[in-house]
């Protein structure tokens, strides 16, 4: 399925980049796993940098084309989104990202358009130039990308252009049969450990039996890095209605621990100490 698709027609990849930001994908197995709001919070982690071998500074590219979340997360209603680039993508300069960004809790974030016409028109072509742009802005290292979960031809771009991928699953039986499915489609696109990291999202909760399938279905594929954060469901819902992300509510949590251990795995994650931006 993932070559018929590769197959048809794709649009050029972005032309690479030699310096500039890091852009890393986060996309969860299924819907409702926690990928946006674990989007978040590493972003808010990374761009804090503190304690972390990490330069401070993150943009956060919200590529949910139909059902941008993160400004929401954020209590955010951005003046500007992917959309008003679109028809500046020929001339897309980092002055003109950049004043498209809207910044808070730290975190600089371009959103998709909130009006779904709108957001509709975005092609594969411009999602491909728009990552090229942002991989050359200076002064923010890193790029977190909230993907979409349809495997059309957006995503393959994306996946294709980002130098890293993290994979957000929580231990359900819907889950664990969507993990299998991803990691699957992954390795078919030649998506391999190095530039995989898988996350557990809400460990260590009731399901112990499917957390445990989970693992044993993940250890048996390559060994990937994988990293656990905890289950946090009040803290994350006050987080929401507050507009701040959890790691800055509460710095010491158990679960702002889980989020700086996944900062300090890709800080040292010798792929992403020699891309396009060593953090
Ligand atoms: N570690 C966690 N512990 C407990 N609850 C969590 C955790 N992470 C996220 N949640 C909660 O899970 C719900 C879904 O989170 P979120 O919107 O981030 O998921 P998503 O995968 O981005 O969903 P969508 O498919 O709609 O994009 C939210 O209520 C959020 O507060
Ligand atoms: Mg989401």
């Amino acid at each position: 399925m993932v070559t018929k698709l590769e197959n048809e027609k794709r649009p050029p990849r972005a032309a690479e980049s030699s310096a500039g930001t890091l852009t890393i994908g986060v996309l969860g197995v299924k819907g409702g796993v926690g990928a946006s709001t674990f989007t978040l919070n590493l972003a808010a982690q990374l761009a804090a940098g503190n304690d972390l071998p990490v330069s401070p500074g993150c943009i956060i590219l919200d590529a949910n084309l139909q059902q941008p979340d993160l400004a929401l997360l954020l209590n955010l209603k951005p003046r500007f989104s992917v959309s008003d680039l679109i028809p500046r993508l020929n001339s897309l300069s980092v002055e003109l990202l950049s004043s498209c960004l809207t910044e808070s809790a730290g975190v600089s974030l371009l959103t998709a358009s909130d009006n779904i016409s709108e957001a509709l028109t975005v092609s594969p072509d411009a999602l491909s130039q728009l990552l090229g742009a942002i991989k050359t802005l200076k002064g923010l290292p890193v790029c977190l990308v909230d993907l979409p979960k349809t495997l059309d031809k957006n995503l393959l771009t994306m996946l294709d252009d980002l130098d890293h991928l993290i994979l957000v699953m929580e231990a359900t039986v819907p889950a664990l049969a969507a993990t299998g499915k991803w990691l699957s489609i992954l390795s078919d696109l030649g998506i391999d450990k190095d530039r995989l990291t898988l996350v557990l999202n809400r460990s260590g909760g009731k399901m112990k039996d499917v957390e445990k399938q989970l693992l044993n279905l993940t250890a048996k594929r390559q060994s990937h890095s994988l990293f656990k954060v905890v289950n946090a469901y009040e803290e994350a819902e006050n987080a929401a209605i507050e507009g701040l992300p959890l790691v800055l509510r509460n710095s010491r949590s158990a679960y702002a621990k889980s989020i700086a251990a996944v900062c300090r795995h890709l800080a040292e994650n010798p792929v992403l100490k020699e891309g396009p931006c060593r953090i």
